[in-house]
């Protein structure tokens, strides 16, 4: 038996739950924030969920924390007590290790103590066990939700969580001059599928205006061929290593083979897009990259993520399929080119 809370984009949720449901025998479910966090139950062990869900990724769970205790609470200093005399007695895996405190709240919580405060607690009992408290790359995390009327508490692994940012929710600075929020989406997708952007060399940006991925593109050294009928944004006019197309990229031809990396970002529909997109692949070298986001126009998600990959899988491998926390109604693809 294990218990864990698990947290899918605002309003994904329930899918999030259907793939657990699909994936793991006997889920229990209960919802701990409305079409977001939830709690779930399974037979198997905490080693077994972890496993199956990392060898059969869901795509819109984007985070899990094991439920190793639940410490009733009072609503005061008695709080902040429990939970380190918890972690004095659970964390001996801690010992020199690097560790990072994640703490999220529930609105109707009881717990009455900041982030800051949780983990100013917590820090002289890893003081103790001579693990350090790290903000990046901790080889575990102390994973805190505090609800209604207990504190959920896990330890484990980052990437036995699907993320080392608390709730999955990765954070990008935001630049001086940025074009568009849309940058997030594409720095997310190379973060999470583990890309190199500077590894490839001419990218096609299809659906590309204002330009927040191509600037990405652009600053990573690649030659980039950028087309929307819209316009790009001024500062990347000029630009050297940069062919904007003012066209519909139904009306564009390329030579075969000629670009490394794709990736489209067109708010169009699904079916719409993977006939563009499968139009576009003799462009594309052997093995190619695509990353690509499908837009959710409707209400069964699920539905139209298996009829996408099923029409693009003729000619491509899908490596990835997620909901990054900056898709907002869209999931995002990692596809090579077979
Ligand atoms: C969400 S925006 C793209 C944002 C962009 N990724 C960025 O980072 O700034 C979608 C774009 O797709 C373009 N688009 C929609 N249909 C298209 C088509 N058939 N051919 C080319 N571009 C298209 C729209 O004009 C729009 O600019």
């Amino acid at each position: 038996m294990s218990q864990w809370i698990g947290t899918a984009n605002q309003g994904y949720s329930p899918y999030a739950i259907e793939e657990l449901r699909r994936l793991l025998p006997e889920v229990k479910v209960s919802q701990l924030v409305a079409g977001e966090i939830f709690r779930f139950d399974t037979v198997l062990t905490e080693e077994e969920t972890v496993a199956t869900i990392q060898n059969n990724r869901p795509t819109f769970l984007r985070h899990m924390q094991p439920i190793d205790e639940s410490i009733p609470l009072r609503g005061d200093a008695d709080d902040l007590q429990a939970l380190s005399e918890y972690i004095r007695g659970a964390g001996s895996v801690l010992s020199d290790k690097h560790v990072s405190i994640h703490v999220r709240k529930a609105k109707s919580t009881s717990f009455s103590y900041s982030t800051a405060d949780t983990k100013g607690a917590l820090d002289a009992v890893l003081g103790n066990l001579n693990a350090e408290l790290v903000f990046q790359q901790p080889d575990f995390i102390i994973a805190i939700f505090a609800g209604e009327s207990t504190l959920d508490v896990g330890i484990g692994k980052p990437s036995d969580m699907l993320s080392d940012w608390p709730g999955g929710a990765v954070r990008f600075q935001r630049e001086e001059g940025q074009i568009s929020r849309a940058k997030f989406k594409l720095l997310e997708a190379e973060r999470e599928f583990g890309l190199n952007y500077a590894s490839y060399r001419r990218a096609l940006d299809v659906g590309a205006a204002p330009g927040g991925w191509t600037s990405l593109l652009l600053e990573r050294g690649l030659q980039v061929t950028a087309i929307d009928p819209g316009d790009m944004h001024p500062s990347l006019q000029g630009h050297p290593s940069l062919t904007y197309l003012k066209k519909n990229a139904s009306d564009v031809k390329f030579e075969r083979g000629k670009f490394d990396l794709l990736v489209c970002d067109m708010s169009w529909s699904p079916m719409q897009m993977c006939r563009l997109v499968l139009d576009l692949e003799p462009a594309l070298a052997p093995h190619a990259t695509a990353v690509v986001t499908v837009k959710l126009m409707h209400k069964k998600p699920l539905q139209t993520i298996r009829e996408v990959k099923e029409r693009l899988s003729t000619s491509f491998i899908i490596e990835q399929s997620r909901q990054l926390f900056h898709n907002r109604e869209e999931i995002t693809l990692h596809l090579i080119k077979k």
